[in-house]
């Protein structure tokens, strides 16, 4: 394998336990499994979506990798875009700094993550001015990304509140490609926007994809982003992946029953189809209180008796295709087709 194709950024056995304390003396009485034992690459250009239901451990996995939260164990690395590889799990905080710039995090709210005493030019460029660059570099490399981004340069020097949810994550995205990453995890980036916004935020995204060869890994819960943005897709329930493929794959012909309930929820416009939704009866169990075996197994409508006792480990089930489930190779599960 040459320099060029090692994966941007190789995941193993990722964990991130959240200790559960009680009483006065605060005494840990459990642990919250919020990234439980998590493997994955992310190809030179690729965008993984990582999708699964509210508390599945989605942002913690993305704040583990940016290293804004320290992880409980596992591996995590890093390629830079010179070959050089950065050990994301062992660095320590003080060592971080010059891994900022190879990778950054998009989030879900451009309101609250913008400081509203800044003019723009400012929030764009602080990343480089943490880097000791001198201001008129700062001022032309803010304004060259600016327009990239679709920012109109006259008002750079106006504050956030000037702007509305769109241009805001316009600003959100432009600061964060400023150091000309390689990796960025976008939490839920259009999620927080109208609908009308959302499609020109996807394709800025995707375009900038395109110009600067970045790589995703992109949080969401709506399967119509997937549909849009993904190249392989990651399921993930209570902790763990339990479904990982490319989309379209996933899509047609997905191999866990949780992955068919998620895709029977997806509302297609086809007047003949007479299939149902398969409902998803009972919440999503706590990760402080996993059930045994498969986690997904108490809501499983195949559910067998090795489900609730054995853990099902996440298989190839065909090429590029991994499964968690201990009948994934004898079911035959619905998919749906992609647009
Ligand atoms: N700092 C923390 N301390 C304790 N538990 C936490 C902490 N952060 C997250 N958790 C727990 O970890 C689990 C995963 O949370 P996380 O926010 O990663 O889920 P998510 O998939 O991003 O959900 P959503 O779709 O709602 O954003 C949840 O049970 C949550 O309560
Ligand atoms: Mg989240």
């Amino acid at each position: 394998m040459s320099e060029t194709e090692l994966p941007v950024l190789s995941v193993r056995a990722l964990q991130k336990h959240f200790p559960v304390e009680r009483g006065i003396i605060r005494r840990t009485v459990g642990a919250v499994k919020a990234v439980d034992d998590v493997s994955f690459d992310i190809a030179p250009g690729e965008i993984l979506a990582l999708v699964g239901e509210s508390g599945s451990g989605k942002t913690t996995l993305g704040r583990c990798i940016v290293r804004a939260i320290d992880p409980t164990g596992g591996e995590a690395t890093l390629t830079r875009r010179d070959g050089t590889s950065v050990d994301l799990v062992r660095t320590p905080q003080r060592g971080l700094r010059s891994i900022r710039s190879d990778m950054n995090m998009i989030f879900q709210d451009p309101f609250s993550s913008l400081s509203p005493r800044m003019p723009v030019i400012d929030i764009i460029g602080e990343p480089l001015r943490a880097q000791g660059i001198a201001r008129r570099e700062i001022h032309a490399r803010v304004r060259e990304m600016a327009a990239l981004v679709g920012l109109n340069l006259d008002y750079l020097t106006r504050y956030p509140n000037a702007f509305s949810g769109g241009q805001r994550q316009r600003i959100c995205i432009a600061r964060a490609l400023i150091t000309n990453p390689r990796f960025i995890v976008a939490d839920e980036p259009v999620s927080a926007l109208d609908v009308s916004i959302q499609a020109q935020i996807l394709n800025l995204l995707q375009d900038m994809r395109e110009r600067l060869n970045l790589s995703y890994l992109f949080i969401t819960h709506d399967l119509s982003v997937v549909e849009h943005m993904a190249d392989r897709v990651a399921v993930m329930y209570i902790g763990r992946i339990v479904e990982l493929a490319p989309k379209s794959r996933l899509y047609a012909t997905p191999r866990h029953p949780y992955t068919e309930a998620l895709l029977s929820a997806v509302l297609r416009p086809d007047p003949e189809a007479r299939d149902q939704p398969i409902l998803l009866t009972g919440e999503s169990a706590s990760p402080a209180a996993p059930p045994q075996g498969c986690h997904f197994h108490p809501r499983c409508r195949y559910a067998q008796d090795i489900c609730r006792t054995v853990a099902p480990q996440l298989t190839e089930v065909a090429p590029g295709h991994a499964s968690a489930c201990h009948l994934s190779k004898e079911l035959a599960l619905r998919g749906v087709g992609t647009a």
